[in-house]
């Protein structure tokens, strides 16, 4: 394996009943809370009113910002930094999922920088400097509850960009299972698809001696592939909720990916797809990984070969590497597609017309990709076979 430094500062709360803990984890850092929320699903299931109550129990001043879109947008972004700036904020709670989260780590980095955010988030510069922030999470997914990693979508440029600092991990992160329960059918479907690829675009390394690292990645893709349809036929199922919950943070937050280089050309590609669509993250994913897997057979096949046969349970008697490792990549998109996930661009009603722009966008760092290098014209070659 590579030599590695591992760093985790976010405190993990988990568990049933964990809600209760908000008071006493938001007392540490100020009372001028700024709370960061999506479209409305936490007044609707009544965790905003719990979140409310929890902090007028410590005289908190609440300034809201409420709507931060799924594909969190710039805009939003900035409109939160002049909230943090105008109401003195001392702390920044997120109650939401992956997006709201994200937009909140980009407000606290924001809120502490002169110049614009923007630039933090195209690495143009680096942040020295945040607001501390908490979470809680109502999603299962993203992993962003427990990662310094945030996806911010610019429309005005159509890019939809990656970035993460030392100062963007959470201070805190209360994960219940009860805050997921309400979570519809398709989006738990794109929660398990999603915290399937972190899983995925790890696996595909280039690093030898990873033994333990792969047990970890099978056993959380093994794990997510036994609770998936169980949930799914019981979505009021805690015990299932709590399991694809845990699997969710331990699919991205650091855990499978010391001593490793992972791929994560996949996620590249689709945050290029919904910079211009804005389709859901997961929905991308799920069309677009099995044609980067077909794509990427020359490289260490033996990776392939190994999911396939420890995770996707495919039996390699009297087969080559290579039958072994399309049938695992037909029976990993088999699963999604019963799951109920896409899997063809068609699905979102994308044509070939975009491929050129939605290609130049994700190379336009020039070849990309730590498992298997891409080219613009890889990128086209996959995204028509998506078609
Ligand atoms: O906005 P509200 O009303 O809250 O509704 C949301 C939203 O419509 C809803 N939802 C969330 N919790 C709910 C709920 N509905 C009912 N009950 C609940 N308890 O679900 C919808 C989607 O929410 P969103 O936060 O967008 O989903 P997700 O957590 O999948 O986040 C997706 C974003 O995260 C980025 C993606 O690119 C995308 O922008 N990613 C962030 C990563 C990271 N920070 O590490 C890594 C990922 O690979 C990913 O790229
Ligand atoms: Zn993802």
């Amino acid at each position: 394996m590579n030599p590695f430094v591992f760093k985790n500062p976010t405190k993990l709360v988990f568990g049933k009943g964990q809600n209760e803990e908000l008071a006493n984890e938001v007392k540490r850092y100020g009372k001028k809370v700024l709370v960061v929320y999506g479209g409305g699903s936490i007044k609707r299931n009544g965790l905003y009113d719990h979140v409310i109550s929890q902090l007028s129990e410590i005289n908190a001043e609440v300034t809201e910002l409420a709507g931060v879109e799924p594909n969190p947008r710039l805009t939003t972004v900035h409109k939160g930094i002049e909230l943090c700036r105008e109401h003195d904020i001392e702390f920044i709670l997120a109650v939401g999922g992956g997006s709201v989260i994200d937009a909140t780590k980009a407000i606290a980095v924001g809120a502490k920088y002169e110049g614009d955010i923007w630039d933090v988030i195209t690495k143009k510069d680096t942040p020295s400097s945040a607001l501390p922030f908490g979470t809680i999470l109502t999603l299962a997914a993203t992993g962003s509850e427990m990662n310094a990693g945030s996806v911010i979508t610019n429309w005005e440029t159509s890019q939809k960009v990656g970035w993460g600092s030392p100062f963007s991990f959470p201070a805190f992160s209360i994960l219940d299972p009860k805050n997921t329960l309400s979570v519809p059918e398709d989006q738990t479907i794109y929660g398990m698809v999603d915290m399937m690829s972190h899983v995925i675009e790890a696996y595909f390394h280039h690093a030898e001696n990873t033994q333990l690292q792969d047990r970890i990645m099978e056993s959380i893709l093994l794990t997510v592939m036994e609770t998936a349809p169980k949930l799914l036929s019981d979505l009021n199922n805690i015990e299932h909720r709590e399991t694809i919950l845990y699997c969710g943070t331990m699919a991205l937050n650091g855990i499978t990916q010391m001593g490793l280089r992972g791929d994560w050309a996949t996620h590249n590609i689709e945050h290029a797809v919904s910079a211009v669509y804005d389709i859901p993250h997961a929905g991308g994913l799920a069309i677009i990984f099995p044609h980067w897997m077909r794509n990427s057979l020359d490289e260490r096949i033996e990776r392939h070969v190994q999911l396939a046969t420890r995770v996707l349970g495919v039996d390699p008697e009297g087969k080559t590497d290579r039958e072994i490792a399309l049938e695992g990549i037909d029976k990993l998109s088999a699963f999604w597609t019963e799951l109920g996930a896409p899997n063809r661009l068609a699905d979102y009603d994308i044509d070939e017309s975009q491929i050129e722009r939605m290609a130049g966008i994700a190379a336009e760092n020039g070849e990309f990709g730590n498992f298997r290098k891409l080219n613009k014209d890889d990128v086209k070659k996959i995204l028509t076979e998506a078609l």
